[in-house]
Order: C-alpha cells, then structure tokens, then sequence
C-alpha cells in the first residue's frame, strides 16, 4: 500500500543493483566469504521498483526473494564470486543508475584445488590470494556524459571502521563517482535497521535510523533528483 503512494521519480530508468557478499571457492567444500546479507541492496531493488524502474539484481549468495517479482520489471542474476559478479555487472552495465551494494572480496583464491584439501598427517595449506577486480571502478570508466549529466550515475557503499565520512569520501573521490553512502553501524550486517550518511561532491546528509527499505525509499529519491 505504502509502496502505491512512492514518487514515481524513476519512471522508465534503468537500475543495476549488486548486492550480498561474494564467496570466493577454496576447494569443493570451503571457502572464504563475509557478512552480508543482501537485504540493503534488495531493499534499494524493491525501492527503485516503486518508483518505477526497470530493475536488473546481481547478486551473491543469499537466501532472499527477488522483491516485487509480479511486476515483471525485475531481473536477477545470481553469481558466486567476485569475478562472476564482475563480468555480470559489467555486461550490463548499460543503464541509468548504478548502485554497487555488493560486500565484495577484495581477493580471490589464486588456485582452488579441483578435490577437497585433505587434513591427514598435513601441515596447514599456504593459501594463496590474489587480487579482485573492483567492480565499481570498471563500471565509473565506462560512463559516459549524456545532456551534461553522467551515464550510469553511479552510487558506491561504504563500510569503515573508523573516520567514516573522511574514509569514505577519499573512497568516492578514488573511484571517480558522484556519490558514496556510508553505513553507519553498529548494527548493519544482517540487521533491519540501518542509518546511512549519503556523501557527494556537495556534502553529506545523514538518513536517520530506519527499516533498511525507509532508508532505500529516502535514497532513491535523493538519487532520482541528480539523474
Ligand atoms: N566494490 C566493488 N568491487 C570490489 C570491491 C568493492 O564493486 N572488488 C564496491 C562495493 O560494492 C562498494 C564500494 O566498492 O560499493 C566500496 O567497497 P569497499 O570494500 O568499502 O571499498 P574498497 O575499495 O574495497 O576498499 P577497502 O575494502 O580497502 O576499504
Ligand atoms: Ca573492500
């Protein structure tokens, strides 16, 4: 019901949305991933469906439901690792609005092993990473300036543990994006509730606590207004 009252302040744009943690394979049975639970991104999905979007959903391994199916304005690809999340997203990266929601490995696993590492009579294995491409930076290169404004807009996320707006704006800056948004903890990963601090070339504005799809509503609004 709430959802028939948004702005449609979307209306026939297209929205790239990562979002959940990537998992990175050690051999068949492990592997390294993290934290999040997809619901901010999935929040920002149902969100910008609202306000009258076409949708397309990366994302990593979690249990949630492709929001507001029925409308038929959403697609999802689901991925495992960073590099399938990579060329996922960059394959469709043609759009209007790019919000990299994903908690993505920052390194891979140079060289999974095809069996099962096996623990009889073995030392610990030395495990090898290397390093992941950064999802959103390949996507910030490939936009383009269209009736002066750029093309896809892209919104980056941002969890530190320390200095948050300082940290994350120097983040923004290095990845040549308009606009970053801080968590604010402590309580993000997995949680309902979030608060967000929303930094751009202008300044910071903070969106107070609220259900992650409050948050999102506020956040595609703000974002509707720079496209
Ligand atoms: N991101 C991405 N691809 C990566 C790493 C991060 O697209 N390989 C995106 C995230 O989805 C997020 C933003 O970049 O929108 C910031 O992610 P974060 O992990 O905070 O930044 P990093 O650049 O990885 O820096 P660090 O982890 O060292 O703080
Ligand atoms: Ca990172």
């Amino acid at each position: 019901v709430i959802a028939f009252f948004q702005k449609k302040s979307l209306l026939g744009k297209k929205v790239l949305i990562t979002a959940g943690p990537t998992f990175e394979a050690i051999d068949p049975v492990r592997g390294i991933t993290n934290h999040s639970s997809g619901k901010m991104g999935f929040a920002i999905a149902r969100a910008a469906l609202e306000a009258g979007a076409q949708v397309h959903l990366i994302a990593g391994p979690c249990d949630l439901p492709t929001p507001l199916e029925a409308t038929g304005l959403i697609t999802r690809t689901n991925v495992v690792s960073a590099k399938e999340m990579h060329s996922a997203t960059l394959a469709s990266a043609d759009c209007d609005v790019f919000f990299a929601v994903a908690a993505v490995a920052d390194w891979g696993i140079a060289k999974p092993a095809k069996e099962k590492i096996k623990r009889n009579g073995k030392e610990a294995p030395n495990i090898e990473f290397v390093a992941n491409p950064d999802i959103l930076l390949d996507v910030a290169k490939t936009v383009k300036t269209k009736g002066g404004k750029p093309q896809p807009y892209c919104v980056g996320f941002a969890a530190e543990s320390t200095d948050l707006e300082k940290h994350a704006n120097e983040k923004r800056k290095r990845k040549g994006i308009p606009m970053i948004v801080g968590n604010i903890g402590p309580d993000t990963f997995g949680s309902d509730l979030n608060q967000l601090l929303v930094i751009d070339a202008g300044g910071s504005k903070k969106i107070a606590k609220a259900e992650k799809l409050q948050l999102a509503r506020q956040l595609i609004q703000l974002v509707a207004k720079k496209i």
